[in-house]
């Protein structure tokens, strides 16, 4: 069922209470990445032009229900202010008396940032009189934290039932780019799924099984198929216990009449370190002293090829070890193939966006998704906690 959009919401000189998520990566006091602030941008210029007056809230990081002054989110409204060209007043509390003064002393356009919602035992705990207060700083709740929509907190979800609850411009384009995948992909779809583990991505990749025509999996995740098919996999991360799940996968598949794709040549090396020797082998060559880190030359060929053959792609998780520069060149060929898509092409999940943005072709991609977890359980087929809070269209 679609949301009600902010654009549905009477906002005009209301106190518009904004779920962003601004969990953005820090390094001593500055953002160092600021793409979910920009992505929050079309909502939060809106209302200010719309003349409401716009409470953001957000967590940042996992303070564990106490204050860290690290996790303050002093830095992200000042980059935020950059952006918009426009003060942001950062408040030190979420909830409290000193909070409620300044909000209720806001003029139509002004723009605060609560504290860290997370330093407060009651958001992660979705506690009903704290989702009251927080709704009482507000007249109209708008939710545009697409990444942060599979938690069911207060400010995700508690609130919504105090205030009625609209979707911002980023939980629709998230919610429409996502949805198309799962419901009207054009033919064919090629997931590609990568990252460390298989029990990370066990329901996505059952879930996409039968919607794609074509699976590639690289990375870590590829060692346990490799497993199963019988190959010895050295001192590569694997999850042995999971090798039975990866058969049922590839058995699924081989009934659904689908294409699973894996590495036939991998990137080895006896750690994952800078400056240690690597080699490529086939897949049936693994040393007993070797790890996989990257797919090698022929698999990259290979799996590029089926990509750019497709008019819908989504990709999650890198097919190797690319914060290091000797096991990147997989990864980057994944995203030049993504890059190269005619058609829509989704990349989800934070190692693969900083994997695009690494490759310079963040532009070249249909749409970056700002969810990890939010858009991997979207597309398990899961019902998110914060949009089944929205009011319905
Ligand atoms: C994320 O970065 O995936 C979201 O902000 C959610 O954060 P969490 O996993 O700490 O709930």
């Amino acid at each position: 069922m679609a949301k009600a959009s902010v654009r549905q919401a009477d906002v005009k000189g209301k106190r518009c209470l904004v779920r962003v998520d601004f969990n953005v990566p820090m390094k001593n006091g500055v953002v160092t990445d600021d793409t979910r602030i920009r992505a929050a941008l079309p909502t939060i210029t809106y209302l200010k032009e719309q003349g409401a007056k716009v409470i953001l809230m957000s967590h940042l990081g996992r303070p564990k229900a106490k204050v860290v002054e690290d996790l303050r989110l002093g830095p992200v409204a000042a980059r935020l202010s950059e952006l918009i060209g426009a003060p942001v007043k950062h408040l030190r509390d979420c909830v409290g008396e000193e909070v409620k003064t300044a909000v209720m002393a806001m003029q139509p356009g002004d723009i605060v940032l609560l504290e860290n919602l997370r330093f407060h035992a009651e958001e992660e705990g979705n506690d009903p009189d704290f989702s009251k207060e927080l709704a009482s700083l507000g007249e109209v709740y708008i939710n545009d934290a697409f990444g942060t929509a599979h938690r069911a907190h207060a400010s995700t979800a508690g609130v919504a039932a105090f205030l009625p609850g609209y979707a911002g411009f980023l939980m629709e384009k998230e919610l429409s780019s996502l949805g198309k995948l799962l419901e009207s992909p054009e033919k064919p779809f090629t997931a590609v799924i990568g990252g460390a583990k298989v029990s990370d991505k066990l329901s996505v990749l059952k879930n996409l099984l039968e919607k794609v025509d074509s699976l590639v999996i690289g990375g870590g995740m590829a060692n346990t198929f490799l497993l199963a098919q019988g190959h010895k996999v050295g001192k590569s991360l694997a999850e042995p216990g999971l090798v039975d799940e990866a058969n049922a996968i590839m058995e699924k598949a081989k009934s659904l009449g689908k294409q699973v794709y894996l590495p036939v040549d991998v990137v080895v090396a006896p750690k994952p370190e800078v400056g240690v020797p690597v080699q490529v082998v086939p897949v049936s060559e693994i040393p007993d002293d070797q790890m996989a880190l990257d797919i090698g030359p022929e698999s990259r060929k290979a799996f590029a090829e089926i990509i750019k053959k497709s008019k819908t792609v989504f990709w999650n998780g890198p097919v190797g070890l690319f914060e290091l520069e000797a096991f990147r060149g997989g990864t980057m060929e994944m995203a030049a193939a993504v890059a190269q898509v005619d058609g829509l092409s989704v990349v989800g999940g934070g190692d693969s966006l900083a994997a695009v943005e690494m490759s310079g072709l963040a532009d070249k991609i249909g749409h970056l998704s700002t969810g990890g977890g939010a858009s991997l359980e979207f597309l398990e087929g899961q019902v998110l906690p914060g949009v089944a809070a929205l009011k319905d269209a």
